[in-house]
């Protein structure tokens, strides 16, 4: 009786470790992985690779999560070893010094991958994101999984690719690396409708924001800070865009009025407009703007200013407004509104 119950446990218990147990052709790759580490040690040693430091598996005992951020790891050919890992759902090798280039056959395998991160590495080459989406060719799970799109301090460089436009559950799409993307966002860019946070900050985007970009309703961050984007911004209806919090799209070349239709954005808390090629008046509707805490005018062709001094007082929450020549006159008439203006901070560029 009592053999038959500790039977009993010993196969229950080598039952409840094999749902968990690593596989070996998953296990094997990981450890030459480890192995290529030059300066620094991973300590997996133990049988079941479930168990590793930084690895995660489902009850099946496949790898699902491997996140090593920050580890020192320092491998030029660390993806080869994972086009074992299928079901990896989370890749986070982030603040390493992984270099080389990323390969193609490598992510037409990890099809289930949700989350990349690979952001402040040493990678280099051609963007990945042309990496990422060629996958989809041939993986129909593939990229419209993806939430969340980083790639930044790499030295990567490219065009975005066409079909990451297909991934259309990301939420969040980064380039931290300056000077690495150029070309348009096409027309069809609105079919990232998730996306929550764009940052594309200092690249050399060109051509025109495209109009489906409003169909982005959660839009909350638009960073596009000098890029060689143009275009007549006024023939934009950004009112779909409740949510935006941020629209920093200084430094380009966008003309035209500022667009009426931006009041309406009434979550807006910075709004930096700066060094373009805009004219026309501040409307008074921007008192709308209830949260608007930091305005960037400066460097363009704005008109009456005088008016648009006393309009800026009723935007009870601005702290910080940047206005040096924003107006086609060299100099700020001085008259009673320009002192309560002096309660903002003030900046002259
Ligand atoms: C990868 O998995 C396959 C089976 O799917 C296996 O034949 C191969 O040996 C594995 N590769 C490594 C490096 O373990
Ligand atoms: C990856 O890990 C780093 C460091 O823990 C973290 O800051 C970052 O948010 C992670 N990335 C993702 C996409 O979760
Ligand atoms: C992306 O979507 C377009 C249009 O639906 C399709 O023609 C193309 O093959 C897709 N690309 C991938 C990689 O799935
Ligand atoms: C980045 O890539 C460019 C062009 O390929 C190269 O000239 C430069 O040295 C690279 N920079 C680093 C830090 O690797
Ligand atoms: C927008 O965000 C809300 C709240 O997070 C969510 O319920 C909704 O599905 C999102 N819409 C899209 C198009 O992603
Ligand atoms: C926005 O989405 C709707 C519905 O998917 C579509 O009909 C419309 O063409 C899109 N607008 C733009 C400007 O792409
Ligand atoms: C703006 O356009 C002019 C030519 O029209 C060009 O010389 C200039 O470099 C552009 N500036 C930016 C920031 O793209
Ligand atoms: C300047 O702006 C003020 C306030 O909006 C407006 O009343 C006035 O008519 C404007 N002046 C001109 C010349 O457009």
């Amino acid at each position: 009786m009592a053999h038959g119950f500790l039977l009993i446990l010993l196969i229950s218990s080598i039952i409840s470790t094999n749902t968990h147990a690593c596989h070996q052709f998953e296990r094997s790759p990981l450890l030459s992985f480890a192995l290529t580490l030059s300066s620094f040690s991973l300590k997996w040693t133990s049988i079941n690779c479930c168990r590793w430091k930084g690895i995660t598996c489902n009850h099946d005992g496949w790898v699902t999560e491997l996140l090593l951020p920050s580890k020192g790891l320092n491998d030029g050919m660390f993806l080869s070893s994972f086009g074992n890992l299928t079901h990896l759902i989370y890749l986070n090798l982030s603040h390493n010094s992984l270099y080389g280039s990323l390969e193609t056959k490598v992510f037409l395998s990890l099809n289930r991958l949700e989350i990349l991160d690979l952001s402040y590495n040493l990678l280099s080459g051609e963007l990945p994101f042309s990496l990422l989406s060629s996958r989809i060719r041939t993986v129909n799970l593939g990229c419209s999984k993806l939430q969340i799109l980083r790639a930044g301090n790499n030295n990567l460089s490219g065009l975005l690719p066409k079909d990451i436009y297909n991934a259309t559950n990301l939420k969040k799409l980064h380039s931290l690396p300056i000077h690495s993307i150029d070309g348009v966002l096409p027309h069809h860019f609105g079919k990232l409708f998730k996306l929550k946070l764009i940052t594309l900050d200092l690249n050399y985007l060109e051509g025109s924001l495209p109009p489906s970009l409003m169909n982005c309703t959660n839009l909350t961050e638009l960073h596009i800070l000098s890029n060689n984007l143009e275009g007549d911004v006024s023939t934009f209806d950004f009112s779909r865009l409740s949510d935006l919090t941020n629209f920093d799209l200084r430094a380009n070349n966008f003309t035209g009025t500022l667009p009426r239709s931006l009041y309406s954005c009434t979550s807006l808390e910075v709004l930096g407009l700066s060094r373009n090629h805009l004219e026309g008046q501040i409307q008074p509707d921007i008192v709308s703007l209830k949260s608007l805490s930091f305005l960037s005018l400066s460097y363009n062709r704005l008109t009456n200013v005088t008016g648009s001094m006393r309009i800026m007082i009723g935007c009870k929450n601005l702290r910080t407004l940047v206005f040096a020549r924003s107006f086609k006159v060299k100099a700020i008439p001085y008259d009673r509104t320009w002192r309560i203006l002096m309660d903002f901070k003030i900046f002259g560029t």
